[in-house]
């Protein structure tokens, strides 16, 4: 697809990995509108020549009314990139007891049925030569101690992609994810500069965390890449988590 043809919704676009796919594609020519729960992405979006709308994307109906306000505001929809997403941490089995099962279907609900949410009611929308890009994770495939509903959300993103190509092969659109390995985002400076310098040591090369920008590139090579389509693209420095 030509990037300056793009009508892209970004969702999560208020922070991290979103916010800056949703500015590179901005800068690039694409038509933007970001969907997120957080308020505070009206302002960024402004800033950036963006739309905005306030979403929550498990909520079938008001992700279904943005995508129609979306649609009309930039006159159709052929991109979507899923960036909303919650980090959880929390052992199967832990000293207080078994895992909370509500935080565990809280975590699939947000990570894997909200991008399917607003992947199933955009493909409703969009024409021949759209793109859909999921955000999965490397803990899709190296879950470490504690990510159990992670990385099975994750990995539920990753195992979308071919199934959701195949299905939405005959309406022209196109299923990818990226699996990023670790990102310097809001959701990771949390952890504090010292957690953060401890995993960058362990990237292969280059021995650093990634930056939203890195992301925000391939994105936009997947939307002008045609044949790319039904797989998963690591993006992580070759960190192989133990
Ligand atoms: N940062 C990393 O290193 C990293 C690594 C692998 C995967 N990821 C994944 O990338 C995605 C983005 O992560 P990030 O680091 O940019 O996080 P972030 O916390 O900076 O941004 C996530 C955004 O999603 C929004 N959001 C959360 N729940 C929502 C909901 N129900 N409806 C609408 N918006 C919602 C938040 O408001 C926030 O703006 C997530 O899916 C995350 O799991 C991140």
């Amino acid at each position: 697809m030509d990037i300056t043809q793009s009508r892209a919704i970004v969702t999560g676009g208020a922070s991290g990995l979103g916010a800056a796919t949703a500015k590179g594609l901005t800068a690039a020519g694409a038509t933007v509108t970001i969907f997120d729960q957080n308020p505070d992405g009206a302002a960024f979006a402004a800033e950036i020549g963006a739309t905005f709308f306030q979403v929550d994307v498990t909520n079938e109906g008001n992700a279904a009314d943005a995508l129609d306000r979306a649609y009309d505001a930039m006159g159709g929809l052929n991109t979507l990139t899923n960036c909303a997403g919650i980090a959880t941490t929390e052992k199967t089995l832990g000293r207080g007891g078994p895992h909370a099962l509500d935080s565990f279907k809280r975590t699939i609900d947000i990570n894997l049925v909200g991008s399917f949410n607003v992947a199933r009611l955009a493909a409703e929308r969009m024409n021949e030569g759209s793109v859909i890009v999921n955000t999965a994770s490397i803990a899709a495939f190296d879950g470490q101690k504690g990510q159990a509903a992670y990385a099975a959300s994750k990995a539920g993103i990753a195992g979308l992609s071919l199934p959701m190509a195949r299905d939405l092969a005959r309406n022209g659109i196109r299923v990818m994810a990226i699996a990023p390995g670790i990102f310097r985002t809001p959701m990771l400076e949390g952890l504090g500069q010292e957690v953060m310098e401890g995993l960058a040591a362990d990237v292969t090369f280059p021995r650093r965390l990634g930056d939203p920008a890195e992301f925000a590139a391939l994105v936009r090579f997947i939307v002008e890449c045609d044949y790319l389509n039904g797989t998963t693209i690591r993006l992580d420095g070759a960190l192989r988590m133990p």
